[in-house]
């Protein structure tokens, strides 16, 4: 329950009639992933933009109209750029001329699994430097329930302004999903909820502007936790269906077939399908935001660890089964030449982080393989102390084993298999074929 509160009429008034003339001045903190696209479609929706972010070479290619993200061309991103709807910068004092902020910041683990809050903290700091009554401001950044309204709001509020009343701050998990044609930021629908009734109607209002569906909820909490839900739900299904897979394996069962058929049920079942491991910003990171928490209120998240520790397995699942292929095939691992296809962490983006075909790379590496890799979408990495260059499919033909990590739609499936000896495949991407080549997972 919202508290009922003393909200000053004619702030919210004037700034709500900004957001539906759409002269309310639009800024967002944090042009990645998340917020370049968000600050495209509100672009697209008539309003001037301004993106703020700390690195200059990413505000440098916004006003060349030359995006960085793939699921925004720049033929898109170009015209609203030049219609001066659309401009970044590096400077906060632009926050002085603001009427909405969306904070869209990196909220990374520390290496003790607990979150790092260093980018939310930093970049509200600067905010607050130039804050002004009459300001929306929403957290997207993915976060432990709690944070907007412990963290962020006694920073916002420090020069006296009183939420709901002279300024609006609310929380709305971004659920962006890279790579997908069919959902993008305008027609994913958008939670909000604010620290007061007046900071979700508010919010609400803004998101109504560009988006097609807004669900206001009761509180930034619920709201928080909405997306810790959704994350956790996803990594925890992942866990089974990838601890599935290790049972198959073991009773000499396709998993597979298994999903397939009982993905047939029209009810009460939806598939998820094992994997390499987890990779992203989100699916093996939110969860422990979760657990964090939880831990602190006496409550340990035991799916969470549990899915965690099986999802971990996996880069040395797949690994051991490119040993065993190799060892029937009469080739220890160390000195074979192992190609690994596909090194982003889902297929058809070029996304690295927490990538898992880093660690299939690795651990072969440390057991004496000779590791390439072939990637459309990442043309070099760092592995250790080695820097590797995409090497054209057709090398298969030069490669003891190849191991299927991220199943591109560009890849050649076909040829891949004309080339290669041996093929462990560990996403199913070549469902159907038979032959004694493909070893799967
Ligand atoms: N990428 C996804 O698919 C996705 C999906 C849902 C939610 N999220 C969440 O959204 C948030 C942002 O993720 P992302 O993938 O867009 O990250 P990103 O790394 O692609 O982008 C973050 C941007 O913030 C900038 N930045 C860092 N510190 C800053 C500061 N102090 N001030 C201004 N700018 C700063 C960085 O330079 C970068 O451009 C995270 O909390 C993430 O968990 C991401």
């Amino acid at each position: 329950m919202q508290p009922v509160e003393v909200v000053s009429p004619a702030t919210a008034a004037i700034l709500e009639e900004k957001i539906r003339s759409r002269r309310a001045r639009v800024g967002i903190v944090g042009l990645g992933y998340v917020g370049l696209p968000l600050a495209v479609e509100f672009a697209k929706a008539g309003f001037a933009v301004t993106g703020i972010d700390i690195s200059a070479e990413k505000t440098r290619r916004v006003n060349a109209g030359d995006s960085y993200i793939a699921d925004i061309p720049s033929s898109t991103l170009a015209p609203l750029v030049a219609a001066g709807k659309l401009r970044a910068t590096t400077d906060f004092s632009a926050v002085l001329e603001l009427d909405t902020i969306n904070i869209c910041v990196p909220t990374p683990l520390r290496k003790t699994k607990d979150p790092d809050m260093s980018y939310i903290v930093s970049s509200c700091q600067e905010i607050a430097r130039h804050f002004h009554a009459g300001t929306l401001v929403i957290l997207e950044s993915t976060t432990y329930p709690g944070t907007t309204d412990e963290l962020v709001l006694p920073m916002l509020a420090k020069g006296g302004l009183e939420v709901g009343r002279d300024f609006f701050l609310c929380f709305s998990p971004e659920r962006v999903d890279p790579g997908n044609p069919r959902y993008q930021t305008a027609n994913i629908p958008k939670v909000v909820g604010g620290c007061t009734a007046a900071c979700t109607r508010v919010g609400s209002l803004f998101y109504a502007q560009a988006l097609e569906t807004v669900v206001p909820v009761s509180s930034t909490q619920v709201a928080e936790m909405v997306k810790l839900l959704e994350n956790t739900f996803r990594m925890i299904n992942i866990g089974l269906a990838n601890e599935m897979a290790l049972m198959c394996d073991r009773i000499g069962i396709n998993v597979w077939e298994v999903i397939d058929a009982a993905a047939t049920k029209p009810f009460g079942f939806m598939p998820f399908y094992p994997g390499p491991g987890l990779g992203g910003h989100c699916i093996p990171i939110d969860p422990f935001y979760l657990s964090w928490k939880t831990k602190q209120a006496g409550i340990e998240a035991r799916f969470i660890e549990l899915a965690g520790y099986i999802n971990g397995q996996m880069p040395h699942f797949v690994v051991d089964k490119v040993q065993n292929a190799l060892n029937d095939a009469g080739k220890p691992v160390k000195g074979s030449r192992i190609l690994v296809m596909g090194v982003s962490y889902k297929r058809d983006i070029d996304d690295m982080r927490e990538s898992p075909a880093l660690d299939v790379m690795m651990l072969l590496q440390r057991r004496g393989g000779i590791v390439s890799y072939c990637d459309p979408y990442v043309p070099s990495l760092k592995l250790d102390d080695l820097n590797l260059e995409s090497e054209p499919l057709e090398s298969a033909a030069d490669a003891d084993c190849v191991v299927i990590v991220t199943d591109h739609r560009a890849f050649d499936y076909r040829l891949l298999l004309e080339k290669a000896p041996l093929i462990v495949d560990s996403r199913n991407a070549l469902k159907g074929v038979v032959s004694e080549k493909i070893v799967r997972l």
